[in-house]
Formats: structure tokens, C-alpha cells, sequence
């Protein structure tokens, strides 16, 4: 009977779920963890809390499996993306808090780069923008900013990784420093084209390339993990990071299909194929997945508040106290009024990239409350998520319909749901196993030890639970959208 743990350490909390041999979840844990903010901007993990919480949850998962390490085959991990931990090499202690992706610290480091016309070989190079989001700057702000950790660096003490790589070298026991090609597409110091880290991006940020890991494919033989903690050695054979892992978990294969998961953030992926598409619509070029040393090529837009706008709605604003409320209360908000919420709150990502915005609401009136709040909140998912899809289509000819396949937290609400499809025009597919991230990294490990079917056979397993389609014609969508256009040009003009 095969058992695969998935591990999906992420922003807010870390989870581990154990698969059947049906790619079934059959049990989980879950453990929420500190979120450190030292100043306006910055956001921290302390690395402890992301280990401890992942052994806790491995732990967890297993006993409530009813399993030992013994029965688990392998382990699949995906994480939180670009957040950026150095540590030594030899005592294994972090030189600083991990940096989390949100964290916006380095917006000076980017814009005086952008100044120096470093813009277009890092676009050309990595397939990204000049922006705080990505762990460049942020390996560059820890070796200038903390005491001794350049000289550390450059004597080849200190070691550079992402959550996965970080994890994957405290598994094994400090055996293997590698990553896999999806998280190193997300540094700002990965050649995307030829599979190389950058010499020429690390020079420009005084990174040692001795820091850097080894970098391997989706499925790969990524080491076993120490024998003293679980009980018993668990071969790692798959790696990819979360968004990129929930595209695999949802099955978008074919160049032109695309996912979006709703987790803190909003995610979309588009699948281009062997051949990276560049962005002339401040889009992401990155790789979707890569098997048997063959990158697959995706679009991504990154929205960086998605989720997090309702618990603002719980703990900001304290309106709700659970975030399955909101959608009854968008429901019953008075039609009359066009609240409009721009929850630009840590900036703008994709396709704006604009650190310095901050949030907006627009058209107040003396009646507007918690349920106005309630339904512009989640229409910014909504808008956001069209702003996206737009950018999609300006740079890639999509065949046939546009379907977007969704997953994470907000997918349950049928409202948020309803109001996307209606302001995309176009339909949106909610799948059975809503775990599409923690899926994608179990497939990918099954599959490496030849427990799991291969590609083709995986995505036929893949079933839709519901189907949204648009209610709403042409002449409200796109009133709407151009009033949530308006929205957010005013709201970038304040930054000027
Ligand atoms: O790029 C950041 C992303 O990987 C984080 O995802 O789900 O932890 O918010 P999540």
C-alpha cells in the first residue's frame, strides 16, 4: 500500500497530508506560525518556527494516518516561494529571520538598479521584474546588513536557500543543499533559459556562488531524511514550489490552460509550453514544472493581497469574525452603491509592481458598512484576478476558451466563485480535491518512485466539483471593471 507525505510549508502555516496510493488525502496536520514585523513593510519568519512546525506537522499527519515512517514511501515538499533564508554551513544556524516574499525591505536595492539600467538582462535572464518580491535583493540586503556575513560568505561559510532548500538540507541532516528548478526560477539570480545560476546577476548583487544549491528537477533524488527523526529514513523525491506545485496538482499540462489558487495572495499560472514566453505586460516568465531536465515555460501574475483582504475584514476591521461570513453579508450589501476596495496594502503586484501604493476604498457613502465592505472585498479578488487574465491574453494567444481552474481557501465561497466567472466572462472550474498544492508535490514524488501514474494518467484522475459560469452580460462586466480601472489609477497617482 503506497503512503506519500506531502509537506506544504507556506506563508501563515505549515501542513503535512499523507496520500493513499489513490493520490487520496487521508490525513493532515496543521500548525499556524509567528508572523515577525520589525518595521512598516518588513516581514520575517523566525526559521525555528518553520522547522519545528514542519516536524510537528509531519509528526502529526503520521499519527493520524495511524502510520510510522516506515509505511511512507516518500515525501513530496512545496512551499512558500522566494522567502529567503542564509544560514552556516557548518552549525547550521540562520544568520538572520527568514525573509519573507511580502517583505518589501529592498525596494531601494531594486529601484537603484533600475536607475543603473539593470532591468532588461534581469527580465531577459530570469523571466523577472526588478521587484522586492524575489530573493536577490533580499540575499543581498542580509550579507550587506548583518555583522560579518559578507566575509562569512565569501570565506564559502554560509549557505543560501529557499524554504524547500532550507527544509531539504535540515531533513537530510545538513546532507544536501539542493532546490529544485520552480523555486530557483523565483530568485532573481536564475538563468531560466539554460537551467545555470546567474554569474552575471550574483556579481551585480556581490552573492558568492558558493552559497548557491544544487538545482534538480521536480523529481529528482533530492537525499533521505535523518533516521533519528521520524524513526525511520524517508527517501525526498519531489520538490516544487507552491504555485507552481498546485499547477501540477491541477493539471494544467497543456500550453494555454491556467489555474489560480486563493490562498494569502492570488497566484495565476499559465502553462506556455517548452518556450518561455516574455511578458510585454509585466507578467512573470517562470518555469511551470520541469521533468527529465526539460523546463516547462508558464506566465504567472502575482497578487499579493487575496485572501489576507478578508482577514482584514476579521482582524482589522474586526466586522466579521469568521471568514465564512463574508459572502452572506456581500450578499445582502445594497445594490445602489459601488464601494470600491483596492487592497493595495504591502503595494501592487502583477501587472502594476508598485511597492509603494498603499490601500483605498472608493465611493463611501453614510450607508456604507460591513456589508458593502464585505462585497468589495471580495470583488478586489475578483478584479484582480481579471487585471491578470488580461495581461494573460495580451501576451499569449490562447487556444480555444479560456477556463480557469481555481484552488485554496476562498474557492469555497460560491459567491466570490460567482462573481469571478462574471467578471471574467468566462467559465471557472472548482475541482474535488481542493488540495491541489499538496497534491501536485505528492504526485510528484509517487510518480518519481514509480508509485503514482505518469503524466497523462495523472490528469485524467484530475475531476471538477462545480462549474461557474457567467450570469452577467457584456454591458455590466465591463462597467464594472472600468469603474475598478478608475479605482486603481487613482489609487497609483497617490504614489506620484
Ligand atoms: O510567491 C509566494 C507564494 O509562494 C506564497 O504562497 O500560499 O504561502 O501565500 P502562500
Amino acid at each position: 500500500m503506497t503512503h506519500i507525505l506531502a509537506i506544504d510549508q507556506g506563508t501563515t502555516s505549515s501542513r503535512a497530508i499523507v496520500f493513499d496510493g489513490d493520490i487520496r488525502p487521508i490525513a493532515s496536520a496543521q500548525l499556524e506560525f509567528e508572523q515577525h514585523f520589525p518595521q512598516s513593510g518588513w516581514v520575517e519568519h523566525d526559521p525555528a518556527d518553520i522547522w519545528v512546525t514542519t516536524v510537528e506537522t509531519c509528526s502529526g499527519a503520521l499519527a493520524r494516518a495511524k502510520l510510522s515512517a516506515k509505511d511512507i514511501d516518500a515525501i513530496g515538499i512545496t512551499n512558500q516561494r522566494e522567502t529567503t533564508l542564509v544560514w552556516n554551513k557548518t552549525t547550521g544556524e540562520p544568520v538572520h529571520n527568514a525573509i519573507v516574499w511580502q517583505d518589501r525591505r529592498t525596494a531601494t536595492i531594486c529601484e537603484e538598479l533600475k536607475a543603473a539600467s539593470h532591468a532588461d538582462l534581469v527580465q531577459a535572464t530570469t523571466g523577472l521584474l526588478l521587484d522586492p518580491y524575489f530573493s536577490g535583493t533580499k540575499i543581498k540586503w542580509i550579507l550587506d546588513n548583518v555583522e560579518g556575513a559578507r566575509a562569512a560568505a565569501e570565506a564559502g561559510d554560509l549557505l543560501f536557500g529557499t524554504v524547500d532548500c532550507y527544509l531539504i538540507w535540515k531533513l537530510t541532516g545538513g546532507k544536501v543543499h539542493a532546490t529544485d528548478a520552480t523555486n530557483a526560477a523565483r530568485t532573481l539570480i536564475y538563468d531560466i533559459h539554460n537551467g545555470v545560476w546567474s554569474k552575471e546577476i550574483c556579481a551585480l548583487l556581490g552573492i558568492p556562488m558558493s552559497m548557491l544549491p544544487a538545482v534538480k528537477d521536480c523529481a529528482a533524488d533530492f537525499g533521505e531524511t535523518d533516521a533519528d527523526l521520524f524513526g525511520a529514513a524517508i527517501p525526498i523525491r519531489g520538490v516544487a514550489g507552491d504555485q507552481q506545485a498546485a499547477t501540477i496538482g491541477q493539471a494544467c499540462f497543456e500550453a494555454g490552460m491556467l489555474k489560480s489558487t486563493y490562498g494569502t495572495g492570488c497566484f495565476a499560472l499559465l502553462n506556455t509550453g517548452d518556450s518561455p514566453v516574455t511578458s510585454q505586460n509585466r507578467l512573470l516568465t517562470t518555469i511551470a514544472y520541469q521533468l527529465d531536465g526539460k523546463p516547462t515555460y508558464a506566465l504567472e501574475g502575482a497578487i499579493f493581497i487575496a485572501g489576507a483582504v478578508v482577514q482584514w475584514l476579521r482582524d482589522g476591521l474586526g466586522i466579521i469574525n469568521d471568514a465564512s461570513e463574508t459572502a452572506a453579508l456581500a450578499d445582502a450589501a445594497d445594490p445602489g452603491q459601488e464601494l470600491i476596495l483596492v487592497p493595495a496594502f504591502v503595494g501592487l503586484g502583477a501587472p502594476y509592481w508598485n511597492p509603494e501604493a498603499r490601500g483605498a476604498v472608493f465611493g463611501l457613502t453614510r450607508g456604507s458598512g460591513p456589508k458593502e465592505f464585505s462585497r468589495a472585498a471580495l470583488e478586489s479578488v475578483g478584479f484582480q484576478t481579471r487585471d491578470l487574465l488580461e495581461a494573460m491574453q495580451a501576451d499569449f494567444d490562447f487556444s480555444g476558451d479560456t477556463v480557469l481552474r481555481v484552488d485554496g481557501g476562498m474557492i469555497a465561497s460560491d459567491w466570490a466563485m460567482q462573481f469571478l466567472s462574471d467578471i471574467l466572462g468566462a467559465p471557472v472550474d472548482r475541482p474535488v480535491v481542493a488540495e491541489s498544492t499538496a497534491k501536485g508535490a505528492a504526485w510528484l514524488a509517487g510518480m518519481q518512485i514509480g508509485a503514482y501514474p505518469d503524466m497523462a494518467g495523472f490528469a485524467a484522475t484530475w475531476e471538477k466539483e462545480s462549474q461557474f459560469t457567467p450570469n452577467r452580460d457584456d454591458s455590466w462586466r465591463e462597467g464594472r471593471y472600468a469603474g475598478w480601472q478608475k479605482a486603481i489609477n487613482a489609487t497609483l497617482a497617490m504614489t506620484e
